[in-house]
């Protein structure tokens, strides 16, 4: 036992000299595989375990486990050494490739959202529209009062309106923009104004308490719906990219009179898809003539002007560009979906 102890001792004092010898990683590598390897001599010293009284196997099978892992100590020191040290010698030689190329760093793209209200407004701003931009936390006055909103109008219940504290509400629709400009400014008046807008709906695939809409406003003389018409057919057109014809079916909306429901001719197919439904049309906006109610609310004169007006969901746009069937894609933030948009 005692000779064993002593060769397990002069073992690791020769580790750490043939460790100090060596000059280079890989070298180091092999010298270690002489001294703790499967073959190696604390391999060797292990095997004598069976000649001794099992009594002191336990006290010798300890002294082997130190000796291994003062062996492993003095190999890592070595190892830092003569990484420092090859370290010191590249960057003495110059070592650093100063033309090698930096790193990229990860290319971020616009929010598809972003993306489509961009497209629109680009639409608008080349038809010759301003931008304007209203706040997200609104009076009923703008909301609704001014456009002809009867007071008790379903919509104005708390169940489907978020309050503030003060007694401000979160707008319900990018309309009110329609008022603030009208307020704010005399005829002609022709503007579009995007933004985000907010409802007391679950999030589910096709509802979200947070969307977007793009608002539009045209007021001068002589304004006419086949004006209302006419700008939305190329609007339609361009935004599809191809000449589309569009329908407009009778609807009913407080601030406008009368008030349609804007179908375009299905860009996606020829004879019926899924997305159409297999009709050829496809809902893309609400409009109407500006009601006289809402100019006299605004103080403009309705024996003078007409004017049209319009509103567009961006989600519902992005999802018929893009094909998809999931709003809640639009708000989580998956990258997988997002970098598609890149
Ligand atoms: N504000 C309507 C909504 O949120 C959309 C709308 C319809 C806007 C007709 C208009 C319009 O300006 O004329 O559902």
């Amino acid at each position: 036992m005692d000779d064993l102890n002593r060769k397990l001792e002069q073992l690791v004092i020769d580790a750490g000299d043939a460790f100090a010898a060596v000059e280079d990683e890989d070298t180091l590598n092999q010298v270690k595989a002489r001294f703790v390897g499967k073959s190696g001599g604390l391999t060797a010293l292990m095997k004598h375990m069976r000649d001794l009284d099992p009594a002191d196997r336990p006290e010798f099978g300890r002294h082997v486990n130190e000796a291994k892992s003062r062996v492993g100590d003095l190999l890592e020191a070595r190892r830092v050494e003569l990484r420092d040290a090859r370290r010191r010698a590249d960057l003495a030689r110059g070592y650093v490739d100063v033309t090698l190329p930096g790193r990229r760093p990860p290319r971020g793209a616009v929010h598809p959202l972003r993306r489509v209200e961009r497209e629109i407004v680009g639409v608008f701003r080349a038809m010759g529209y301003a931008v304007a931009t209203g706040p997200e936390v609104e009076h009923d006055f703008h909301n609704f009062e001014a456009l002809n909103f009867p007071p008790d109008h379903p919509s104005r219940d708390m169940q489907d309106t978020f309050t503030v504290e003060d007694g401000r509400i979160l707008r319900t629709h990018t309309s009110p923009v329609q008022i603030r400009t009208m307020l704010a400014n005399e005829p002609p008046i022709r503007i579009c104004a995007p933004g985000a807008v907010y409802r007391c709906d679950t999030l589910d695939m096709t509802h979200s308490p947070n969307f977007h809409q793009v608002e539009g406003l045209v007021v001068d003389e002589g304004v006419t719906m086949a004006h209302l018409k006419g700008n939305l057919q190329e609007f339609a057109s361009r935004l599809f990219g191809k000449r589309l014809e569009i329908r407009l079916r009778p609807s009913f909306f407080p601030f406008t009179e009368p008030s349609v429901e804007v179908d375009v001719e299905c860009p996606f197919c020829e004879s019926g898809c899924r997305i159409c439904g297999a009709t050829g049309w496809i809902e893309i906006l609400g409009a109407g003539m500006v009601d006289p109610n809402v100019f006299a609310a605004v103080g403009i004169d309705s024996d003078r002007y007409t004017g049209f007006a319009f509103g567009i969901g961006i989600e519902r746009v992005a999802m018929l560009k893009y094909g998809i069937d999931d709003i809640r894609l639009f708000y989580e933030n998956d990258l997988r979906f997002l970098a598609q948009f890149s």
